[in-house]
């Protein structure tokens, strides 16, 4: 998802060079096949590419997954990165690296900001953790952006406002978490931050998250207000009667201080973000991402 939509928002600014293991067959910018975790695929694609800079979006990102399948989620969250940051160090190219806000255990009262520890709760959480100190010990320039982003979607099934806005559009009720706090942020905002945290040559850890902490059922709230649907098919809840696989923090309110410091910009707020993804709604924006690949 940050991937593709990264690519989209970028492609008139830099010429992109996408890795991908073969969904996107009729995208606008340059695509190379590969499965990340053949040997030496990081030596392949920088060869090939001979990119100004990289960045990761490559990750096992579902949380249940994670817990099914740790080992792949080891290979893809801790060491992977830990592969391409070697890589990118040896060849002397930037190297930016997505983790996640799901780092801390959500038991503090407030904010975390970089300097807070970490809990990881699960094994996403874990993994994703060590990835970030694989990166930034093999690369001391690397950059390690913690996020949290919503979206348009390749499959239109992988961020939670998706998940929302088609329930909601086709008369479904579902439930949101009133426990959940979180700082969502529109993913075209994220990928124009990132673009320009390389260009300010940020390294090490950043939070990169939304401006606004709220619990998931009042994003599923805001999302239903924005778009004229029913607010009252969305039932608040709480995530301990949810029966999920993996255990989710109940606080991931990030400060975002440290990276409005270093770019001396304010980042943009929640509404201008909604506003946003209402319109590419408008235009269009979910169907041509779409059709460029084969799901
Ligand atoms: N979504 C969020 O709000 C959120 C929150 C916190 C952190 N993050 C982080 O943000 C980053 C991007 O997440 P996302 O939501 O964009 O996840 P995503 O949509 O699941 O994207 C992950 C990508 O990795 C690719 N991939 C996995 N294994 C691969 C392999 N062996 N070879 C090549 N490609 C492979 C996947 O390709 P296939 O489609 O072929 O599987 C997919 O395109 C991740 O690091 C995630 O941990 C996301």
């Amino acid at each position: 998802m940050l991937g593709l939509n990264f690519a989209q928002e970028m492609m008139d600014r830099h010429e992109i060079i996408a890795v991908d293991r073969g969904k996107l067959v009729s995208a606008p910018f340059t695509v190379l096949k590969q499965d990340l975790l053949d040997p030496r695929a990081e030596d392949t694609i920088l060869d090939s590419a001979q990119p100004d800079w990289l960045i990761n979006c490559a990750a096992l990102a579902d949380l249940d997954a994670c817990e099914n399948n740790p080992e792949l989620a080891k290979l893809l969250n801790t060491d992977l990165p830990r592969r391409l940051a070697r890589a990118c160090k040896t060849r002397n190219i930037p190297f930016v690296h997505i983790s996640t806000d799901a780092v801390f255990d959500g038991e503090k009262d407030g904010f975390y900001t970089e300097e807070d520890k970490p809990n990881p709760l699960g094994i996403y959480a874990r993994t994703k953790l060590e990835g970030e100190w694989a990166v930034l010990t093999e690369n001391s320039k690397a950059l390690v952006a913690r996020v949290n982003f919503y979206g348009w979607s390749l499959g239109g099934r992988r961020s939670l406002a998706e998940f929302f806005f088609h329930n909601l559009s086709n008369n479904k009720s579902m439930s949101g978490f009133t426990d959940v706090v979180f700082c969502p942020m529109l993913v075209n905002d994220t990928s124009r931050i990132l673009a320009r945290m390389v260009k300010r040559g940020l390294s090490g850890l950043y939070h990169l998250v939304g401006t606004q902490a709220m619990s998931k059922y009042q994003f599923g709230v805001e999302i239903a207000r924005k778009f004229s649907l029913r607010e009252s098919e969305i039932t608040p809840k709480s995530i301990s009667f949810s029966g999920l696989l993996a255990r989710r923090a109940n606080n991931l309110w990030l400060s975002t201080h440290k990276l409005s410091t270093a770019l001396a910009e304010d980042l943009p707020d929640f509404s201008t973000g909604l506003n946003e993804f209402y319109t590419q709604n408008q235009q269009g924006y979910p169907q041509k991402i779409r059709s460029y690949a084969q799901v």
